[in-house]
């Protein structure tokens, strides 16, 4: 039988959360109005859209495909800079952690100050894998991630860095963000990945390569956050693929002090609650007696 948590406040990276359940940068995050929703569908906290120095339309389409076990993006980032503090009055008072983004560790620091007092913690986006000069462009070399981890935690506020699989040593890139001052890591992004279509003889996606989320990555998340909990002290917050309650309890198995979900929000908008129903009970154990089990 599966073990059943214990409900209540979660406190993790800084942040309380009303349970261990935490929507995913990118999905649904662009408007007030849907973090909002996914807050009342279940989520203990919700993550923004990455959100970066200037507005960007993101690149040409097809920026996002359905493949098996998943979805391909390339969406490149759209946003509306520093605008999206509008969206954010709705949600005062709400666990959100702004997703942002920064070709360098000033403009990281630049983004965090606009939102600083208006959101619970950020979440730097070292680890997108298909925008020339961010993300993981930056999140690949555990020296830049030092770097941009300790301009932002220096204003004060939690800072969680997520990253990038795509890197044959994740443990050096989580270390890099703990000794930056980061109060939790999140792994993991999306797995660079492309399809090509036979009938057009061309690249599915308009920029050619893009990201991969969904079932089809959560063992090699599962992997990630077992070599950061073996490397690290800070908390982990696992990501990628997660879409039920056993895949939760995995993630904690593996080391994982909460999670986020994205992908699967787009098959259930109401899995918050859904896996919330699965996981939780009056007579469930501490969280803490999971997490990083399997490692014993
Ligand atoms: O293009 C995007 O907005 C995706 C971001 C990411 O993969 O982090």
């Amino acid at each position: 039988m599966l073990p059943r948590l214990r409900s209540g406040t979660v406190h993790v990276g800084g942040v309380s959360l009303d349970n261990h359940l935490i929507l995913a940068a990118g999905i649904l995050g662009t408007t007030g109005a849907s973090l909002a929703r996914m807050l009342e569908n279940g989520a203990g906290g919700v993550v923004t859209k990455s959100i970066g120095p200037y507005p960007c339309e993101g690149h040409t389409g097809p920026c996002v495909v359905e493949v098996d076990g998943g979805v391909l993006n390339a969406m490149g980032l759209p946003n509306p800079s520093r605008d999206f503090a509008d969206e954010l009055p709705l949600l005062e008072g709400k666990p959100v952690i702004a997703s942002i983004y920064g070709g360098s560790a000033e403009e990281f620091s630049t983004v965090a100050g606009w939102f600083a007092e208006k959101v619970v913690a950020v979440e730097l986006n070292l680890s997108c894998p298909h925008a020339a000069g961010y993300g993981a462009s930056l999140g690949a070399d555990p020296r830049l991630v030092g770097e941009c981890t300790r301009a932002v935690s220096s204003l004060g506020i939690p800072v969680w860095v997520k990253l990038t699989p795509n890197v044959t040593d994740i443990a050096a890139c989580g270390l890099a963000a703990e000794r930056g001052g980061a109060s939790a890591i999140v792994a993991i992004n999306t797995v660079k990945a492309m399809r090509i279509s036979p009938e057009l003889r061309r690249p599915v996606l308009g920029n050619r390569f893009g990201g991969l989320s969904g079932k089809a990555i959560f063992p090699i998340a599962v992997r990630c956050v077992y070599d950061l909990y073996e490397a690290c002290t800070v908390p982990i917050i696992g990501c990628g693929g997660i879409a039920t309650a056993r895949d939760v309890l995995e993630m904690m198995m593996a080391g994982a002090a909460a999670v986020e979900i994205g992908t699967g929000v787009k098959d259930n908008p109401r899995i918050f609650r859904d896996i919330g129903a699965d996981l939780y009970s009056a007579d469930g154990i501490p969280a803490d007696e999971l997490v990083g089990c399997a490692h014993d």
